[in-house]
């Protein structure tokens, strides 16, 4: 066993100097604080990835009701407060966060491709918070998304990285990927990101993307969201392939689910890139800073009703406030992409 765990320790830091040594020509650390850059063939790439994941959507459904293509298994949808902070620092007040109060949220939580909790996996945590002041960029006015997931950096740095992954996750040929030396850093993701986990509450959750803080185009930050809950990681038994909706079910009955909101500014583009969202941001260099809590009470959640529920609600990056418009690659394909795929799966699975 110890063996093993250190064969693959050695593995990661091998793929660790290829990715480095791959990604040295990485032309995008010239841009300055918060500057985006948009690569030509971004429209097309988009509507491939679009394609492609249609197609993986159908073929994974088996005839039955279709699936996310990201995160499809919903452990649990609550209901949540999300309290905004009264009297943060000057530099912390701004977009929805200089509307300190407490407003209403709801907040699912999903494994990123495994059925079965206690295999390892990426674990998502999308968070939409209504009843605030303001139109948005895009879809509900008064909303407020957040898409987080359980690792601090995603596996593709760029759009076309990711068209890669799904081109082959297509025909079935996922490893065709890997081995390519230029993938070997998302490589590395994947082997450090994909954790057992005994309890959704217990862990944090990145966006791995930047996005804007307030009205000056140089601030750019990202989100982190970690549990404050006293006893947060009560231990659970692995007993079965739902073990984790039971062990949250567990938890809200002793207490309340409770998480700090944080973002972390961007303090040098070159070292805390925009359009590469494979490097994460580092905290020692610039430390992430509490905005607001998330509070979740016991509520019954795990009802048939509650679950399909989960399944229908859809969530985008881009239905955000302008103050927080969502930056790069990764982030500007994905506002098409969540409203295709949304509206593909609820239509089919309303017929
Ligand atoms: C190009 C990059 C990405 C693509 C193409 C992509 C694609 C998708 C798609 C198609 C869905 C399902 C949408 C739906 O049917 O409603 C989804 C869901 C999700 N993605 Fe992504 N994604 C990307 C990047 C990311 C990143 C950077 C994160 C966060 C760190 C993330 C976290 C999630 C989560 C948590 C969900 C579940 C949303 C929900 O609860 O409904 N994804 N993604």
């Amino acid at each position: 066993m110890n063996s093993l765990s250190n064969l693959r320790r050695l593995w990661i830091v091998v793929v660790s100097i290829v990715a480095l040594i791959t990604g040295c020509d990485n032309e995008m650390g010239q841009l300055g604080p918060g500057e985006e850059k948009f690569a030509d063939n971004e429209r097309e790439v988009t509507a491939e990835i679009i394609e492609v994941m249609k197609q993986i959507t159908v073929n994974r459904s088996d005839g039955d009701a279709l699936r996310r293509f990201n995160q499809p298994k919903s452990l649990g949808c609550f209901d949540a407060e999300f309290h905004i902070k009264e009297q943060l620092d000057p530099n912390l007040t701004r977009g929805i966060f200089a509307q300190p109060g407490i407003y209403p949220a709801r907040i699912r939580f999903a494994n990123a491709s495994k059925f079965d909790d206690r295999k390892k996996d990426f674990r998502g945590m999308s968070i939409k918070v209504s009843g605030l002041t303001g139109e948005p960029l895009w879809g509900a006015p008064g909303t407020q998304d957040f898409v987080l997931n359980s690792h601090p950096a995603l596996f593709a740095a760029t759009p076309e990285e990711f068209l890669a992954f799904t081109r082959a996750m297509e025909k079935g040929r996922l490893w065709s990927f890997f081995i390519n030396p230029y993938h070997w850093g998302a490589l590395r993701v994947v082997l450090e990101g994909r954790r057992k986990i005994q309890n959704p509450f217990a862990i944090r959750y990145w966006s791995t993307t930047p996005y804007r803080f307030g009205t000056d185009q140089s601030v750019a930050v990202k989100y982190s969201v970690q549990p404050c809950s006293v006893k947060a990681t009560d231990a659970a038994t692995e007993d079965d392939e739902n073990f984790l909706t039971a062990a949250m079910k567990r938890h809200l009955e002793g207490q309340p689910a409770c998480f700090d909101f944080m973002v972390q500014f961007q303090k040098s583009p070159a070292d805390m890139p925009i359009e590469d969202a494979s490097v994460e941001w580092d905290e020692q260099t610039s430390p992430f800073q509490k905005v607001a809590t998330i509070k979740i009470n016991n509520q019954p959640f795990d009802s048939q009703q509650s679950m399909l529920a989960c399944e229908r609600i859809s969530f985008n990056p881009w239905q955000c406030f302008q103050e927080h418009q969502p930056l790069g690659g990764i982030n500007r394909v994905r506002k098409v992409i969540y409203e295709e795929m949304a509206q593909f799966r609820n239509h089919a699975n309303a017929e």
